[in-house]
């Protein structure tokens, strides 16, 4: 593994070694073990986009490993002034030890990877948000005790977390089931990968996909660099794309709830749900620190 680009590029052992890792990286953090795994070396986040929890959990992250983190605002970098990623990528290859993305377009992360010579880690895309589901799968396992065999449902938008969601979701060998309104699917790739492993289903109505669901996944109906297209968006999700009462019905009992975060409550989700499940959701926040270690070890450690 020399990158984390997204997820389909990882096999399900390697997701589930991540995942281990990041359970024991834990364990040492909250029994003050040290695991200073990356002394010296410097991690570059570049951000195009807003973010609390990944600027926020990656930069405490290297800290806690035993390196720096350099928060580069591409408001402030030449890449946001035109200078190519091509040459971007070999400029911060000489000084970085790593570099973490937050943009827009998947081709500047792959193409950071291609020009570059240091590990890239995605930290969220249009297409996909594979830290975010590394901390989800986390999640699901430390309350469920496995993945495998579990149904897995996400209701709202087929974004980039539904994307990374789906992929993973399979790889570690649970059922997911999608619920979007039409027009809002997730990416078609995605989609016709995740129908050929036959454990994949994707329909219009929120209740037959969180039917027998073990963990109900949502997201917001407008993503970053969506805000122009909000009220329309509103509208074809308003009343009918919601994790509510009615849904987590529908679900097995003990069924988990989570959300990536920011949430909306009364849109994608009600104030009700969100508060009943807020220890597993805060959980998952947490978990974005030790999953994203895990990464940044198997990229970087020696
Ligand atoms: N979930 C997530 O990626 O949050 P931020 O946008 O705050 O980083
Ligand atoms: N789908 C959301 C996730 C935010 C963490 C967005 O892209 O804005």
């Amino acid at each position: 593994m020399k990158h984390l680009l997204k997820l389909g590029d990882l096999t399900g052992e390697q997701i589930i070694d991540i995942l281990n890792l990041a359970d024991q990286l834990k364990y040492e953090q909250k029994h003050g073990i040290a695991h200073k795994h990356l002394e010296g070396q410097t991690l570059g986040m570049i951000f195009q986009k807003s973010s609390t929890r990944t600027r926020v959990s990656f930069e405490t992250g290297m800290y806690q490993l035993g390196g720096n983190a350099l928060f580069l605002s591409s408001r402030d970098l030449q890449i946001g002034r035109g200078e190519p990623v091509q040459d971007t990528a070999r400029v911060l290859s000489r000084y970085l030890n790593g570099i973490m993305i937050r943009t827009f377009a998947q081709q500047e992360v792959d193409d950071l990877a291609k020009y570059g010579s240091i590990p890239i880690i995605n930290g969220l895309t249009d297409y996909c948000h594979p830290c975010q589901v590394l901390a989800d799968l986390m999640t699901v396992r430390e309350h469920k005790g496995s993945l495998s065999g579990l149904k897995m449902c996400f209701i709202g938008d087929g974004n980039n977390v539904a994307n990374s969601l789906i992929v993973g979701g399979i790889k570690t060998g649970m059922r997911v089931a999608v619920a979007t309104p039409t027009g809002f699917e997730p990416n078609a790739d995605v989609m016709a990968w995740a129908q050929k492993s036959g454990q994949f289903t994707h329909t219009n109505d929120a209740l037959t996909a969180a039917a027998g669901a073990d963990v109900i996944f949502t997201d917001v109906w407008a993503s970053m660099g969506q805000e122009e297209a909000a009220v329309q968006r509103r509208k074809a999700f308003e009343g009918v794309y919601q994790v509510n009462d009615a849904v987590m019905a529908a679900a097995n009992p003990g069924c988990m709830v989570q959300h990536c975060l920011p949430a909306h409550r009364e849109e994608e989700i009600t104030e009700k749900v969100f508060e009943a499940h807020a220890e597993e959701i805060f959980d998952e926040a947490e978990n974005r620190l030790h999953a994203q270690k895990a990464v940044m070890v198997k990229l970087m450690g020696k």
